[in-house]
């Protein structure tokens, strides 16, 4: 290994990272990266604890640090009490964000239920700032300097009928990513947003299950396959380290080229 590679291993040794929805898909890929770098990190889950646990006693055995906190990320009482459990057990702020939780779930406009309209916003988009808030308030009081990474979404970008929530969570997370990026800048606190694609995850398991669907949205993939979740995570793990430290404000977009939109001629 040269000292490049092993300096990469270790970048992120000393930090305190948290990932929301760290239980499964993206989330739990990045746990497994940014614990292996060197962090320790607080999965964040809602529900069945079992899978955080199993993420928890994997970075344990490897020879890391994680605890499991449950929170529902769009409940503000929630969010402020992992936030303060997460100080008290790792000794001190979270300097490391990732804003991972997320859901979907189809409908058209003209069927799309005021409840499930606002649970996407609470989660996707609320549940973010509420995180970013209180990561940002325990950095700049300690004078601690940091990133917060927000998992967004092609669909930031690209409108996709019967997902008009999701996408206004998106594209929200777009503008006020770039909006606390420049509030956060003088604190040397990074704000950048990961876009991924279609990515091999439990959101996605109706496409891995049939594979005439995701055949479909393979066609729509310039690069021929739907994403791995390690790929993700290694972004978010180089993005977050000192090599990106003059990346802020902006959006990668992780896709296979999705963004180019390979029928359009
Ligand atoms: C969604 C996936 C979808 C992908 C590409 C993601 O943000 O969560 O369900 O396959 O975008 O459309």
């Amino acid at each position: 290994m040269t000292a490049e590679q092993h300096a990469a291993t270790r970048r992120h040794a000393g930090r305190r990272a948290l990932v929301t929805g760290g239980a499964t898909g993206i989330g739990r890929s990045t746990v497994g990266r940014l614990g292996a770098e060197g962090a320790a990190v607080v999965v964040n889950y809602i529900g069945d604890p079992a899978p955080a646990e199993e993420a928890v006693s994997e970075l344990d055995e490897a020879g890391g640090k994680a605890i499991a906190v449950q929170a529902d990320v769009s409940n503000e009482e929630q969010v402020v009490s992992m936030f303060s459990r997460a100080r008290e057990e790792l000794g001190g702020p979270i300097d490391l964000l990732v804003n991972n939780a997320g859901i979907e779930k189809p409908f058209l406009l003209v069927d799309m239920p005021l409840e499930e309209w606002n649970k996407v916003i609470g989660v996707n988009l609320t549940g973010a700032f509420l995180c970013a808030r209180e990561a940002a308030r325990g950095m700049i009081d300690a004078g601690v300097p940091g990133a917060i990474v927000n998992i967004s979404s092609v669909h930031e970008q690209i409108a996709w009928e019967q997902f008009g929530h999701y996408c206004a969570s998106k594209g929200g997370m777009k503008l006020w990513a770039g909006t606390i990026a420049k509030e956060l800048a003088p604190h040397k606190i990074r704000v950048v947003n990961v876009a991924p694609g279609a990515i091999l995850t439990p959101i996605n398991r109706d496409l891995i299950e049939h594979p005439e669907k995701r055949a479909e949205v393979e066609e729509e993939i310039p690069w021929g396959r739907m994403g791995k979740p390690e790929e993700i995570a290694a972004t978010v793990a180089w993005l977050a380290g000192p090599e990106a430290e003059y990346v802020t404000g902006t959006t990668i977009f992780v896709d296979g080229g999705m963004t180019q939109y390979p029928h359009f001629h």
